[in-house]
C-alpha cells in the first residue's frame, strides 16, 4: 500500500492529532534556532504549524496530496499565511529547495522509512541543511522490538542507531530521553539535536 493509499482509507494510525509534547516543549523554552524550518513526511503538519508558531518559516514535505491537504485545511484554521507554513509535495531524497534550512526537525519520518534507506536520510539532511542549521530528531519507537511486527513501520529506532548514523558527520548537542509523549509512546522517545561538524 503506497502512503496516499494510506492517507486515503484512514490507515494513518501514527497520526497523534497534535504536535508531541517534547516539540511543544521546545517551541515554547525559544530555544531553537530561527529563519526556515524543514519537516520532512510532515502528514497532517501539527509540527509545521507549532514550528511557524514559534516564529520560524515552516516547510512540511509530503509524497502524499492527502495529508498537504489535510494540512492546508488545518493552516486555514489556524490562521496562519502560506509563507509562514506551507507543505510542498514532494520526495524528500530528491526534493531541491531553492536555499538550505536553518533546522530540520523529524519526527516519525526516519523510522517510517525502511532501514536500508537511513544512510540515504543523513546524506539529504547533511545536503539540505545550512552549515550552522540545526537537526532534531525526536526518535521513537526506541525499543529493539517491531511495534507492528516484523518488516512493517515503524522500524525500531534506538538513539544509539541515530548516534552511529550521524556521528561521522555530526556533533551531538543533546541526546536523552523525553519526559512527556503522546498516549502510548511514554519511554519510547529520545530527543536527539546535533549539528554539522566542521
Ligand atoms: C509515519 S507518517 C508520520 C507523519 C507525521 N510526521 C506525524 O508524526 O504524524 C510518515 C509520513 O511520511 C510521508 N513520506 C513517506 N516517504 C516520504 C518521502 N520519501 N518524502 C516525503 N514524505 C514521505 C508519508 O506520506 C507519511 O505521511
Amino acid at each position: 500500500m503506497s502512503w496516499e493509499d494510506a492517507w486515503r482509507e484512514g490507515r494513518t494510525g501514527w497520526d497523534a492529532g497534535a504536535s508531541p509534547p517534547a516539540l511543544v516543549e521546545l517551541a515554547r523554552s525559544g530555544d531553537l534556532p530561527s529563519g526556515r524550518a524543514l519537516v520532512p513526511g510532515c502528514g497532517a503538519g501539527y509540527d509545521v504549524l507549532t514550528l511557524a508558531h514559534a516564529g520560524l518559516a515552516a516547510t512540511g514535505l509530503e509524497v502524499a496530496p492527502t495529508a498537504a491537504e489535510r494540512f492546508e485545511a488545518l493552516r486555514d484554521d489556524a490562521g496562519l499565511d502560506p509563507s509562514v507554513a506551507r507543505v510542498e509535495l514532494g520526495d524528500f531524497f530528491t526534493y531541491a529547495p531553492a536555499a538550505p534550512f536553518d533546522l530540520m526537525w523529524d519526527y516519525t519520518f526516519l523510522c517510517a522509512i525502511e532501514p536500508a534507506r537511513r544512510p540515504a536520510w543523513e546524506a539529504r539532511a547533511h545536503t539540505l541543511l545550512a552549515d550552522d542549521g540545526e537537526l532534531v530528531t525526536l526518535i521513537f519507537p526506541a525499543r529493539p522490538e517491531p511495534l507492528n511486527g516484523p518488516g512493517r513501520p515503524p522500524y525500531p529506532l534506538l538513539p544509539e542507531d541515530v548516534e552511529a548514523l550521524l556521528s561521522p558527520r555530526w556533533e551531538r548537542v543533546e541526546l536523552r530521553p523525553v519526559t512527556r509523549s503522546h498516549a502510548g509512546r511514554d519511554g519510547l522517545e529520545h530527543l536527539g539535536r546535533w549539528r554539522k561538524r566542521a
